[in-house]
């Protein structure tokens, strides 16, 4: 799927196909690095990470393994509600273990912070997070994030993996939607 199966309803391309491609690369050689001679396990935040963790894992050189988490956040509108709730948990222990959160967005922090939380209270050897985009004007809370792909301004935003309505998810770029797709 790609901006010409969109048609009407894109309004612009924020990040590029080709943008992600190489900013992803550029951090997995970092992680490589950091966590060389270390067991690594990538923990994705569902759904939105689906893309960011198959096209991160990929990059990587680094033999990682790979669990899920899936939490939610947010209503089918394009607000947070500061409510997390766990739809599904790791299927693996994860104490005494180097954690490396994977995440598609912060936007409230509110998700992230929780889950921080969580899973520090597990017992890992370490926990730090990854994530593709951010938006620093929409910070509730404070998160610390070791590796971020983009700063992007306070616009809601769809695609590689970030859906509105669970639509939009597959398209290869992030970008924002026309107004009228809100039904303004
Ligand atoms: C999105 C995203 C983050 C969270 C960020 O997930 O994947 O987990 O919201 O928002 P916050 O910083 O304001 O807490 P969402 O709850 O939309 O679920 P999804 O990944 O299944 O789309």
């Amino acid at each position: 799927m790609d901006d010409t199966d969109v048609g009407a309803d894109l309004e612009k391309i924020l990040v590029s196909q080709d943008q992600i491609h190489d900013k992803i690369v550029e951090l997995a050689a970092e992680i490589d690095r950091d966590y060389a001679g270390r067991d690594l396990l990538l923990v994705g935040v569902l759904k939105g990470a689906l893309m960011v963790m198959a096209d991160l894992s990929r990059a990587l050189h680094s033999p990682v393994t790979m669990d899920w988490m899936a939490v939610s956040s947010y209503g089918s509108g394009t607000k947070s509600s500061g409510v997390v709730r766990i739809l599904k948990d790791l299927d693996g222990d994860i104490s005494g273990k180097h954690v490396l959160v994977v995440e598609d967005i912060i936007d409230s922090g509110l998700t992230l912070s929780w889950l921080l939380l969580n899973l520090r209270s597990r017992g890992p050897a370490s926990v730090d997070v990854f994530a593709l985009l951010r938006k620093p004007e929409a910070a509730q809370v404070p998160v610390g994030v070791r590796y971020v792909g983009f700063d992007i301004p306070s616009e809601f935003v769809v695609g590689y993996g970030l859906d509105y309505g669970e639509r939009y998810r597959n398209l290869p770029f992030v970008g924002t939607l026309a107004p009228h797709v809100y039904g303004a």
